[in-house]
């Protein structure tokens, strides 16, 4: 079962980083390291990941076993743990309304047979940064720990659910499908995600996957 054992700080530098050290100590698969308060949350491509203190859930789950899918997963199931409709922005952004509500950052050291995943969502904050969103900004009032709840729970069925089966709900969930993206190199059309998880994309010159980086939505 995972989420247990669990370890509550009330303020560290990053739960992702607490989680790797357990990891490294021999930690088992499914412990749960959550916070109040992270002083250096860390963010996909070396960005900090920002949340006032309280204002939702911080956690990382040491993982011992996990599939190439995992990132996928990760996203559906925090989509599904949520109680407004969310989307998934590629590669693992969550988003409600067009607004992020939580993020994802998988760590891996398959040499060492762990996992660590960290997941933010945005649940009682009020103060963000544009171009995010909390649940109660979207009018929903709800605890952190029901969420964190809500969330291991989806965790528990969908990381153990064939690859196939994750991706068919992540396309069901993909928020760029049919939009014009652009991306540092170029610009076209998102048609959805290959079974790697790349993003393709429809551009003048044919179509192309993108397998990691940032793109961004063009503007109407
Ligand atoms: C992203 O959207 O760029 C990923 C954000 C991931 C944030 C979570 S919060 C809990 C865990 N600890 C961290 O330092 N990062 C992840």
């Amino acid at each position: 079962m995972i989420g247990r054992p669990r370890v509550h700080l009330r303020r560290t530098d990053s739960t992702n980083e607490r989680a790797r050290e357990l990891a490294n100590a021999g930690a088992p698969h499914g412990t749960l390291v959550t916070a109040g308060e992270q002083t250096a949350g860390r963010g996909r491509q070396g960005r900090a990941w920002a949340m006032p203190p309280g204002g939702g859930v911080l956690m990382s789950l040491v993982l011992g076993e996990w599939s190439a899918a995992l990132p996928l997963a990760a996203a559906v199931a925090t989509c599904e743990a949520l109680p407004l409709p969310a989307r998934i922005k590629w590669p693992n952004d969550i988003w409600i309304g067009g607004r992020k509500v939580a993020g994802i950052l998988v760590e891996t050291r398959p040499q060492d047979e762990w996992a660590v995943l960290g997941i933010g969502v945005n649940v009682g904050a009020r103060e963000l940064t544009a171009g995010a969103t909390s649940l109660g900004l979207e009018g929903v009032d709800v605890e952190a720990e029901e969420v964190l709840a809500d969330l291991l729970e989806a965790l528990e069925r969908w990381l153990r659910r064939p690859t196939a089966d994750v991706l068919a709900a992540w396309r069901e969930r993909d928020a760029l499908v049919g939009s014009e993206v652009r991306w540092a190199e170029g610009r076209g059309t998102a048609t959805g995600v290959d079974e790697t998880g790349a993003l393709l994309v429809t551009t003048t010159t044919g179509q192309i996957a993108l397998h990691a980086g940032e793109v961004h939505l063009v503007g109407p």
